[in-house]
């Protein structure tokens, strides 16, 4: 597997686009909705990211863009959608954004997870935030007609994905770090109980708990295993390969996450 998996054939542009809607998901996040060009979303895969500018016209507080994966797309409406945790000022200033705002979005971005046309078992890892990504492969799957595991991790039960979100078709499994739902510990105990039903796994979250959800795979595995996609969140200042500050050490030299990744084979990155 090469190093750099689903390389973007997207076209890269700034758009505008008119919020459409904001409401508050996972607890403390949100799901910001808005316009995009007519004719992109067929270009969008599950992975790509767009970076948005979290300020408004003319003013440059604070200056850098932020990366955000595309969680959804509306194909008809011409809409996408952002799963946002606002961490910062940046995030924050997005999700105060409300329906008739506009935002500033640079994007499409990156490349993208791949699903091999002889994969039916798919497994899904996600951590926090790191849902999004994951929510749109899952979307596509079972489009496709293939089974999903989808095993999501979060510290209480109000930071959980409520499953209407999901495709009835998914199986959807939790686990919470203080055990207010289901599994009572992280995400990455229960996946070694899919090891060997999955195709493939794809992943999504805080590096510690893909590095985690590495061992399990190691320890557990037979044989060769299903192939590993993770998708990193390096912090990204340009987010087009200009700055170099969100490299990934990969066996094949150092990559740039925003566009080289930010999904990697999970094999292919140097782990410390
Ligand atoms: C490819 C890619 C896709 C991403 N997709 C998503 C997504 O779908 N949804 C989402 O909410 N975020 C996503 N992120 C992370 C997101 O870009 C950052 O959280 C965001 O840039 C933070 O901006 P801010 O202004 O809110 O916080 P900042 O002002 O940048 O940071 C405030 C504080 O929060 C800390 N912080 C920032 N981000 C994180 C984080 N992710 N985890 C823990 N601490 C953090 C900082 O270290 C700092 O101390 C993605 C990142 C990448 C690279
Ligand atoms: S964010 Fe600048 S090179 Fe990746």
């Amino acid at each position: 597997m090469a190093a750099v998996l689903g390389k973007a054939s997207a076209p890269v542009r700034e758009w505008t686009g008119e919020i459409t809607a904001n409401r508050t998901i996972m607890g403390d996040s949100y799901l910001v909705t808005f316009t995009m060009p007519e004719g992109l979303a067929q270009h969008i895969e599950p992975g790509h990211f767009v970076n948005v500018l979290p300020s408004g016209a003319g003013s440059f507080d604070p200056l850098l863009r932020r990366p955000y994966s595309i969680y959804g797309i509306d194909a008809a409406a011409n809409t996408m959608t952002l799963l946002i945790r606002p961490y910062g000022r940046g995030g924050q200033w997005i999700v105060d954004q409300q329906p008739g705002q506009s935002l500033n979005v640079l994007g499409i971005l990156g490349n993208h997870y791949e699903v091999a046309p002889r994969s039916s078992h798919l497994l899904m890892v996600a951590g926090g935030v790191g849902a999004a990504p994951l929510k749109m492969l899952s979307e596509q799957a079972v489009a496709q007609g293939k089974s999903v595991v989808y095993l999501l991790g979060a510290r209480r039960e109000d930071q959980l994905l409520d499953a209407s979100e999901l495709p009835h078709a998914v199986e959807y499994i939790v686990a919470t770090e203080d055990g207010s739902a289901g599994h009572k510990g992280f995400v990455t105990e229960l996946a070694a109980n899919y090891l060997t039903w999955a195709d493939q796994i794809f992943t999504c979250g805080p590096t510690p708990m893909m590095a985690a959800l590495r061992n399990v795979i190691l320890q557990h595995r037979f044989g060769k295993g299903p192939q590993v996609q993770i998708s990193v969140e390096r912090t990204m200042a340009c987010g087009v390969g200009a700055c170099l500050g969100c490299v990934v050490e990969t066996k094949k030299g150092m990559k740039a996450s925003c566009v080289d990744g930010p999904v990697f084979d999970m094999e292919s990155v140097v782990w410390g």
